[in-house]
């Protein structure tokens, strides 16, 4: 017998032998491994003569191969022994309760505007929307903001670099371009067929959407949530709007004493127009809707500019009307009792576990809206 057969009859016995799969690692180990016995063999060729590495190269080569080959049977079979072994001794208890699975919930931002969409749906309004992304008509000349107001600076919006026509866009700076193009759709011809047509007044439209400005503080962050309204019809006043409002008001706080206040306040595009601020009482850590001798600011509104009714193809001296824009993580955080507005879009799971709501909790008139 050569030292090679020699060898192999020890290590096929030693695999035979291996009683679990880490004893047969061992011994794969010292025939295989770096300074096993086998690769010792293999550097052992460099030193040879041609002739002798002509025999012994397939010899050694052959040999690695076989014990590669046997020791990856027995694996085999020693781990299909350990399952059987282990599936044998335990048992699947069906009574154990299952490990927690994580749920996802609803922001309440979304929350709230599915609630403010419902009361509105409620009151008669559809929904609109437009992008995120606007162009300065719609943003800001349509809606007859002079050349040099103060929204139209870098400090107080989003510009993007301009475009190959020079125009730059903006990331809208609040869900007032939403009029201007339900209007226009519906009242102006327009050459490409358009994905949302619009019915030509009588308009009664809700407008949510994102909305971004460059502000950061405890009250102002610098993406957040609108919801335009706009109604256009014969003989609208301020009276209209009020009383929507108020009715809005009332519903989403649960609280049919709510007092509200108008203050006269200046917008381009709605003339006259008045911020809404709605009683509370800020003696707390936590606000209260509907207590207390002091005011928060819930909206702007107004009745619709008529240049920017002309602007949308309507003649101001048959149309009128109304449009707010009401803040919805401002009336998310009043509802539901958040102090900080920054945290709503810190993407902390944990805050989210906290305030968030159950997908099935969808708000709707039937079953309620929180
Ligand atoms: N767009 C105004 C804002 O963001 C709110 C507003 C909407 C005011 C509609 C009047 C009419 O502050």
């Amino acid at each position: 017998m050569t030292d090679q057969s020699i060898l192999e009859t020890g290590l096929l016995a030693d695999i035979a032998a291996a009683p679990d799969v880490a004893a047969l690692e061992a011994v794969r180990v010292g025939a295989l491994g770096k300074s096993g016995v086998i690769s010792g063999l293999l550097k052992s060729l460099g030193a040879m003569s041609p002739d002798e590495r002509k025999v012994q190269g397939p010899a050694i080569n052959g040999l690695r191969d076989r014990m590669a080959t046997a020791i990856a049977e027995r694996r085999d079979v020693l781990e299909a022994a350990a399952l059987d072994a282990s599936l044998a001794a335990g048992r699947l208890d069906l009574s154990l309760p299952a490990p927690p699975r994580r749920r996802g919930c609803v922001h309440p931002t979304m929350q709230v505007m599915d609630e403010m969409i419902a009361i509105f749906a409620e009151l008669g309004f559809a929904l609109a929307e437009g992008p995120d992304i606007e162009d300065d008509f719609h943003n800001f000349t349509a809606l007859n903001f002079p050349p040099r107001h103060p929204a139209r600076e870098m400090h107080d919006t989003f510009f993007f670099p301009p475009g190959a026509d020079g125009e730059r866009k903006v990331l809208r700076t609040h869900t007032s371009p939403i009029q201007v193009r339900v209007m226009r759709k519906a009242n102006i011809a327009v050459g490409a067929p358009q994905f949302e047509v619009y019915r030509a007044p009588p308009i009664r439209i809700v407008g949510p959407g994102r909305v971004y400005r460059c502000d950061s503080d405890a009250t102002h962050t610098p993406m957040f949530h609108q919801m335009e309204g706009l109604v256009i019809d014969r003989n609208i006043h301020m009276g209209h709007l009020k009383w929507t409002l108020d009715a809005f008001i009332r519903r989403f706080f649960e609280a049919e004493g709510v007092v509200t206040r108008f203050r006269p306040h200046h917008f381009p595009f709605t003339e006259p127009s008045a911020e809404m601020d709605v009683q509370c009482d800020r003696s707390t850590s936590q606000i209260r809707i509907g207590e207390g001798d002091d005011w928060l600011e819930i909206l702007g509104g107004g009745m619709v500019h008529p240049n920017i009714l002309r602007t949308c193809g309507l003649d101001p001296d048959e149309w009128q009307g109304f449009a707010f824009g009401l803040g919805v993580d401002r009336l998310a955080a009043l509802k539901y009792g958040m102090p900080d507005l920054r945290d709503m879009f810190a993407a902390d799971t944990r805050w989210l576990e906290h305030y968030g709501f159950s997908a099935f909790a969808d708000p709707n008139p039937a079953s309620g809206l929180s």
